[in-house]
């Protein structure tokens, strides 16, 4: 990963808003970090791609009940990246399953992009006036594809 802070506590727009409807997971790389981003029904969340129980990435996990679910053994992240739940120990304290947890980002919608920064971020999204600019165009580059 990138150890620059002027990079790390700066904003990077990471997905399409409208690619990230509510249940959705996308996984993207942002300065060489691995990072999951999910929406569920209230907020979305963005944090580091590995699960802290063997390592497996989030990618083809779900979204349940707000929260991420690991494709591996099914384990349950709330929106901290806290463990909630184990399906193989589901009598499990949440004291105990709490201490099982991925470091999370912050995370923010603006002009219909999800913008992610892995540091602390020093200002806020960077402010684009001609966006609500009836002369300008807007269109959407999918990349070099
Ligand atoms: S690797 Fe994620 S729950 Fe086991």
């Amino acid at each position: 990963m990138v150890q620059d802070k002027v990079l790390t506590n700066n904003w990077h727009a990471v997905v399409l808003a409208e690619d990230l409807p509510p249940g959705k997971i996308t996984t993207v790389q942002v300065l060489g970090q691995d990072v999951v981003v999910w929406r569920n029904n209230d907020q979305i969340t963005a944090g580091e791609d590995r699960c802290p129980h063997r390592g497996t990435s989030f990618a083809r996990g779900w979204v349940k009940d707000d929260n991420l679910h690991c494709p591996y053994h099914g384990f349950a992240f709330n929106t901290l990246g806290q463990c909630i739940h184990t399906p193989c120990q589901p009598d499990t304290p949440p004291s105990k399953l709490s201490r099982a947890c991925f470091k999370t980002y912050q995370v923010h919608e603006r002009y219909g992009m999800i913008w992610v920064c892995l540091g602390t971020p020093e200002k806020s999204v960077p402010n684009i006036p001609e966006w609500e600019n009836p002369n300008y165009r807007r269109f959407k580059w999918n990349g070099p594809n």
